[in-house]
């Protein structure tokens, strides 16, 4: 017997097939989302998140635990453990959230200074600041919701400008920035994706060695790079499925898939649809 999916993100075994998902979590003490949120291995997209009001608690119990108040952001990246839930000495935790598999040129904006286990946290410190961005998480979900063919486009630029308000705000500057060579290769990545990209080109353009290159890319997104090189593909591949007019084959030669059949599956593997499928969803 296959199990029925769960499509309501806010509750456990939410796939996260799709590249952008918002929404609030309204925590009520003794209301039905009042469980622990507990993913040890993290999801493989990235999770944005702010306390619009009362307080939260981040991996409790241990000597990480953090209380989250109003204005309070975390950037939990793709694979990292997280643990958290309402503070048990707060009647309630709203949070806003977004989802998302981050662009290659983003890279600079997911290097925050304060980081706890793999996640950033960052406090907004002005309420004119907190609404600023509350009313960016707002719009990307009214956008979302929206569903015309440029939604996610404009969700993700919302996102992209959260992201620059953050480091914007960012009290601390980094301590350790983005390493020059990773941020060379996510550019050159994102201008050759159209092409066969070995991790031996790669970490030439690098000047590293190939294990070294693979070892601090990994470190330093926190995913591998061919996840990294697939999730920019599969973006660009909805951006053309969405806009234009060409045939799933085309898409796929464009970005350097010589077998269509393959690329179909690993556009399904990713988002749980075939391209076709995909497109016609959105039309
Ligand atoms: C929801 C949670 C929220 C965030 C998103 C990705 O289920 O309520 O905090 O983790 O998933």
């Amino acid at each position: 017997m296959t199990e029925a999916i769960n499509l309501d993100p806010l509750m456990p075994g939410y796939p996260f097939n799709a590249h952008l998902v918002a929404g609030i979590t309204p925590i009520d003490q003794g209301g039905e989302l009042d469980f622990w949120i507990e993913r040890p291995s993290g999801l493989k997209g990235y999770i944005l998140n702010l306390t619009t009001s009362g307080s939260g608690l981040v991996f409790p119990g241990s000597k990480h635990e953090t209380r989250v108040t109003t204005g309070d952001m975390m950037l939990i990246p793709a694979g990292a453990c997280h643990d958290y839930g309402r503070h048990p000495d707060a009647p309630n935790w709203h949070h806003r959230w977004v989802y998302f598999r981050p662009r290659a040129t983003w890279s600079e904006w997911l290097n925050w200074a304060q980081v706890t286990r793999n996640v950033g946290f960052m406090t907004i410190e002005s309420r004119e600041r907190v609404q600023l961005i509350s009313q960016l998480f707002k719009d990307i979900d009214n956008s979302r919701k929206n569903g015309s063919m440029l939604s996610e486009e404009l969700g993700l630029n919302l996102l992209e400008q959260i992201l620059i308000r953050c480091r914007e705000f960012d009290q601390q500057r980094p301590q350790a920035p983005l390493d020059n060579r990773i941020h060379r290769v996510c550019q050159f990545i994102n201008d050759n994706l159209s092409k066969e990209l070995s991790i031996a080109e790669l970490s030439s353009v690098a000047c590293m060695s190939s294990s070294r290159f693979s070892h601090l890319f990994r470190k330093q997104l926190g995913i591998p790079i061919r996840q990294w090189i697939e999730d920019q593909r599969i973006s660009l591949a909805r951006q053309l499925l969405l806009t234009t007019d060409l045939a799933v084959s085309q898409v796929a030669q464009y970005l350097g898939y010589q077998d269509a059949l393959y690329f179909s599956r690993v556009f399904r593997k990713n988002l749980g649809l075939s391209p076709r499928e995909f497109r016609k969803s959105h039309q």
